[in-house]
């Protein structure tokens, strides 16, 4: 499975969430402290957009019903009752590139 260039870090100011389209695949980043991360761009709650949240740098925040994760390991905080998947990603100089071979989707009941 090959690595896929999502953006530029120059693209996103530091905890600014943004969403790309990866070869058909619609993904969000989020530049957090000393990392950015892809994940899916909506949220595992009720599929609001998470590029409407709020990152601390630490931390995300779905900006519907305040669901929070840690950034790092995608661990829920607070009232959040699921965890946030993200995708395999790696930084060269100043691309970001992400493994995705097929959408990440959440079960939403
Ligand atoms: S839709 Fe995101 S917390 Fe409810």
């Amino acid at each position: 499975m090959p690595w896929k260039k999502v953006c530029s870090l120059n693209e996103l100011e530091q905890n600014q969430i943004m969403e790309f389209d990866v070869d058909g695949t619609p993904v969000a980043v989020v530049r957090g402290d000393n990392q950015t991360v892809v994940i899916p761009p909506m949220c595992p709650h009720l599929e609001e957009p998470l590029c409407q949240g709020i990152c601390d740098g630490q931390t995300l925040t779905c900006h519907k019903h305040l669901w929070q994760w840690n950034l790092k390991t995608g661990e829920p905080l607070g009232l959040a009752q699921k965890p946030l998947k993200r995708y395999d990603s790696k930084v060269e100089g100043e691309l970001l590139f992400a493994l995705i071979d097929q959408e990440i989707l959440y079960d939403y009941e």
